[in-house]
């Protein structure tokens, strides 16, 4: 089968904890790049990273690129382009089309070019809406063709119907625990657990549950697709029980309740349990150690920040005091914040965009 690149976007900053994720996962030479990891493979390695990868937002194929010095010429070369190879006629699709540092300088205009072949020349439907997006990026005047692969966001595993507020996002927290050295084998603990996200992942890790096994994705769309191989591809081998529980808790009873309802969802209330109480005054779940990973309250308002830091502190105390031999993370964005929990915290890890804003992992070692 041809190999063509694969692109792997996620959020900037967890490029490094990606490529580890993909190499892991057995595909050939992923490489590093600003706001994602690149590899080359075929139409199955598309199929299967959209599946198993944790920590990539969306899945690119590139599908061909040249060079185009004006809008008559995208338009001759689109019209070259042999677009039935993985478009289908009868699936609508969106373009989408960004520019820099080239001749053609007009998203709008090339967007049309595009479209006015698929539509005239191919017969595809044109849909702002369409579960198929073609993207073209242009960019010192190469054209790249790209088809997003994955359709919605990543994060979004197909089986969350209840979200607190703030939730973080699932691909975002597979990539903390996974920096963290969480592995599967290890007791997961999130005393600010909102809808459940960073136990559920864990969870699910533990079990060998594949993030994609419960939702449907845009590749399905194309003309490459093949529905037998996807249905092996996707065939669910005997789920593992974890060797060790993972917990969560929250001072809110919503937060409880919906991150219960999620765990059912995706499969792991066996290996799950939420309790509410005040992180101020948490125990240690289990008598062997584990991990602590917690994303408290940021508070965007200056005026709120008074009470984050006396609640940062609390949190601090009760690890200190209780969690001895406990590996802790804190996701913030504020330096400040976490160090108001006076805990002995080694070198912060990448800034990482999170909805406009930009986190930390910051981390210790095992508690004295
Ligand atoms: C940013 S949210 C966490 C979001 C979570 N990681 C998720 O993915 O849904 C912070 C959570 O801390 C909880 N919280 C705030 N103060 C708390 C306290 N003193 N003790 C326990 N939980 C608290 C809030 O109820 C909220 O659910």
């Amino acid at each position: 089968m041809k190999k063509f690149e694969i692109f792997l976007i996620t959020s900037p900053g967890l490029e490094k904890a990606l490529v580890e994720e993909v190499r892991e996962a057995g595909f050939a030479k992923p490489k590093m790049m600003p706001g994602g990891v690149r590899f080359r493979g075929n139409w199955h390695d598309v199929w299967r990273a959209n599946l198993e990868l944790r920590g990539a937002v969306k899945v690119l194929a590139r599908i061909g690129s040249f060079s185009a010095m004006s809008l008559g010429a995208l338009e001759k070369r689109a019209r070259d382009f042999d677009w039935g190879q993985f478009l289908r006629r009868d699936i609508p699709v969106k373009v989408e089309v960004t520019t820099q540092k080239s001749k053609i300088y007009h998203q709008g205009a090339a967007a049309e070019r595009i479209e006015k072949i698929l539509r005239e020349d191919v017969g595809m439907a044109i849909d702002p809406d369409a579960a198929v997006v073609l993207k073209a990026r242009i960019d010192d005047n190469l054209v790249t063709l790209s088809i997003d692969t994955s359709g919605e966001s990543l994060h979004k595993r197909g089986h969350k119907a209840a979200v607190a507020k703030a939730p973080m996002r699932e691909t975002m927290a597979a990539l903390f625990l996974r920096q963290m050295g969480f592995d599967g084998s290890q007791t997961v603990f999130d005393p600010m657990c909102g809808s459940g996200t960073f136990v559920i992942e864990a969870a699910e890790i533990a079990a060998g549950l594949r993030p994609g096994r419960s939702r449907t994705f845009a590749f399905e769309h194309l003309a490459t697709f093949d529905a037998d191989v996807w249905a092996t591809m996707r065939q669910v081998s005997a789920l593992t029980a974890p060797a060790c529980q993972f917990f969560g808790a929250d001072r809110d009873a919503g937060a409880v309740t919906s991150s219960r309802a999620n765990a059912t969802r995706a499969g792991v209330a066996d290996f799950t349990d939420f309790s509410q109480g005040k992180a101020e005054e948490i125990a240690p779940p289990t008598a062997a150690p584990g991990i602590v990973i917690v994303n408290p309250p940021y508070g965007s308002r200056i005026s709120n920040k008074g009470h984050l830091y006396g609640l940062h502190s609390g949190l601090g105390m009760a690890l200190k005091a209780r969690f001895s031999g406990w590996r802790v993370g804190i996701v913030t964005t504020e330096a400040g914040l976490a160090r108001a929990t006076g805990l002995p915290l080694l070198e912060p890890g990448p800034s990482v965009s999170h909805g406009g804003l930009r986190v930390r992992l910051f981390q210790t070692d095992p508690l004295p």
